[in-house]
């Protein structure tokens, strides 16, 4: 039976839902005109951003869907597509955005990237609500206290990458400075809260 904890949280699905539009909405920003920093910024955001989603979809709602019979079919090549992600991840990071093929090789990614989610957001999505709405929920709760001990030890590179993707716009610039210190004293850690000072963000 659901807990009223795994009720009153978003479903995995939602969930799921938000992250891919944080993904598509930070890609949206990505102008092939903007400076090589900028775009070093918001093209690392995207791929933090992909690797954390992957891995708690593979850990946490994949297997549930693999569980109910003919979850597999409707899983499709999602497993496959996300290992082609990473690949072309781990490309991109080994790449300096000034390089000639930096921007056609992040299209690629992102051209892969929206076909999975379309096929997520048409039919995985919608087959789990019908198939198993129960443990929604549930699954939903161990996702975000997944989530929150996958982003913890990346959080300096997270803040860092959302510093440079708003290079030369003072407003974002200073509330990615606020919400990182805010998370350090949060957070009770002194030596996050000098990775995460305002100089050294504004100085990189
Ligand atoms: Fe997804
Ligand atoms: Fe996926």
């Amino acid at each position: 039976m659901p807990t009223l904890s795994s009720r009153l949280l978003p479903s995995v699905t939602n969930m799921i839902r938000l992250d891919h539009t944080h993904v598509l909405s930070t890609f949206h920003q990505y102008k092939a005109a903007a400076p090589a920093r900028v775009r070093k910024g918001l093209a690392s955001t995207i791929f933090t951003a992909l690797e954390i989603h992957a891995q708690l979809e593979e850990e946490i709602f994949y297997p549930a869907m693999g569980d109910i019979e003919g979850g597999d079919a409707i899983l499709g090549d999602s497993v496959s597509e996300h290992a082609e992600m990473r690949r072309l991840i781990d490309l991109l990071r080994r790449m300096e955005p000034e390089a000639i093929d930096y921007d056609a090789t992040l299209m690629s990614l992102m051209r892969n990237v929206l076909h999975h989610v379309a096929d997520e957001e048409t039919q995985v999505l919608p087959q789990a609500e019908r198939l198993i709405p129960d443990q929604l929920g549930e699954l939903g709760l161990r996702m975000t206290k997944r989530r929150m001990e996958l982003v913890a030890p990346r959080s300096g590179e997270i803040a860092l990458n959302m510093a440079r993707a708003a290079s030369g716009n003072k407003v974002a610039i200073t509330l990615v400075v606020v919400a990182a210190a805010a998370g350090c004293v949060l957070m009770g850690s002194r030596r996050r809260t000098r990775a995460f000072s305002a100089r050294r963000l504004l100085r990189r």
